[in-house]
Parts: structure tokens; C-alpha cells; sequence
């Protein structure tokens, strides 16, 4: 990877980009999953390998090198990029913490974990952190609504989060630690907090389901 000043919307210039063997091989498996003449289905998967390949961001180069890849007209390439918020169009911190503020995680505190967000990360939406290891993106609904509020670490989902817990997720991410997936509280996936409350055994005189 060429890099060069950065340009005035601060983002740094790459002048070019290409797969490794590894990432190549892996782009031309998506690609053989579509018929002949139709590789540019595969472009959202090439873009993710491209991101994945070059620190969590896609360089202007990178969707460049995506459209010859794929023989489509940049253009086409640029228009899916900038669409899909999970493609990151400037550098960012090691973690990616993608925070949901649609309404179900509104209702239930989105405001709180992005406001544990700014100050546990130090920087505001948008910002890479003095130490490189975060930033903070606002996103829309993820699918985790039944466990909201949450937030997306890069591929990673962490739910039923408040202003500590979410605090807390990013000092041990800070520490070098992995912290838990899923919900942050004493619920099992999205079964009723404390343990179910219907179903409690399984036919046949099984055990009661088991907790996270
Ligand atoms: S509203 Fe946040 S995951 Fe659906």
C-alpha cells in the first residue's frame, strides 16, 4: 500500500491497491457463486474483503480496484460504498463501535451508550481516539432490537447495554481483553431477564433451560 498527504477532507490518499493471494482467493469464491457475466453481485463481498484486507476502511483505490476486478464502471462501485454504512470511507480505530439509535434501542438508552461512548473513548462520533483503538459510528437497526440497547464491535454483537456496561466493554477492550458477547446482563440470548418464564423444561423431563 502507497500512501500519500492527505487530501481536504483529511482523508489519506492511497494511490493503489490490490488483493493479496489470500484476499484474491477468497473474492474469487464469491465471485464463483454467481453465474458468468454477473461477478458484480459479488461486489458487496469484494468491498468487505478489501475493507477487512486494509485496516477496516476502503480507500478510494480499493473500490477502483473492486470495479476492475469485477469489470464494473467505478461509479457503480462508488454508489454501493458510500450507501452501506458497514463500508468505513477513512481510517478508523482498531475497534469500530457501531452504536443503534433507532427507536427501540432509543427508548431503551442508546442516548446513555453513546454518551459512555464519548467519554470512555475520549473523542466524538466520527473521531479515531488519541491511542488509535476506537471510533465511534451512529447506526440504524441491527436486528438485535429484542435486546436493545446494542452496539456492533466490529463483528461482534453486545446487548442490553447501559451507560456502565458499556463503559465497561470498552476498559477491557482497552486492557487487550475479549470481553463476552451478546446480552450484558443475567438473561440467556433474548430469553426474559433472570431465566425463563414460560417453558421452563423441555418435554420428555429435561432440565430447565440453562442461562448464558
Ligand atoms: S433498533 Fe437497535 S437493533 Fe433494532
Amino acid at each position: 500500500m502507497a500512501m500519500i498527504t492527505a487530501d481536504p477532507t483529511d482523508v489519506p490518499v492511497v494511490v493503489d491497491f490490490q488483493f493479496t493471494p489470500e484476499y484474491l482467493a477468497l473474492a474469487r469464491e464469491q465471485i464463483a457463486q454467481y453465474p458468468a457475466g454477473r461477478q458484480a453481485s459479488a461486489v458487496i463481498a469484494c468491498l468487505d474483503l478489501a475493507q477487512r484486507q486494509h485496516d477496516g476502511w476502503l480507500p478510494r483505490a480499493a473500490m477502483d480496484y473492486v470495479a476492475g476486478l469485477l469489470d464494473m464502471a467505478p461509479i457503480r462501485v462508488y454508489e454501493v460504498a458510500t450507501f452501506y454504512t458497514m463500508f468505513q470511507l477513512k481510517p478508523r480505530g482498531k475497534h469500530l463501535l457501531q452504536v443503534c439509535t433507532t427507536t427501540p434501542c432509543w427508548l431503551r438508552g442508546s442516548d446513555a451508550v453513546m454518551k459512555a461512548c464519548r467519554e470512555a473513548t475520549g473523542v466524538a462520533p466520527g473521531q479515531v481516539s488519541a491511542d488509535g483503538l476506537f471510533t465511534t459510528v451512529e447506526v440504524e437497526c441491527m436486528g438485535a432490537c429484542v435486546n436493545a440497547p446494542m452496539i456492533q464491535i466490529n463483528d461482534t454483537y453486545f446487548e442490553d447495554l447501559d451507560e456502565a456496561s458499556t463503559k465497561r466493554l470498552i476498559a477491557a477492550l482497552k486492557r487487550g481483553e475479549t470481553p463476552k458477547p451478546g446480552p450484558q446482563v443475567d438473561r440467556h440470548t433474548s430469553a426474559p431477564e433472570g431465566g425463563p418464564t414460560t417453558l421452563t423444561t423441555i418435554p420428555g423431563g429435561a432440565a430447565p433451560l440453562a442461562k448464558s
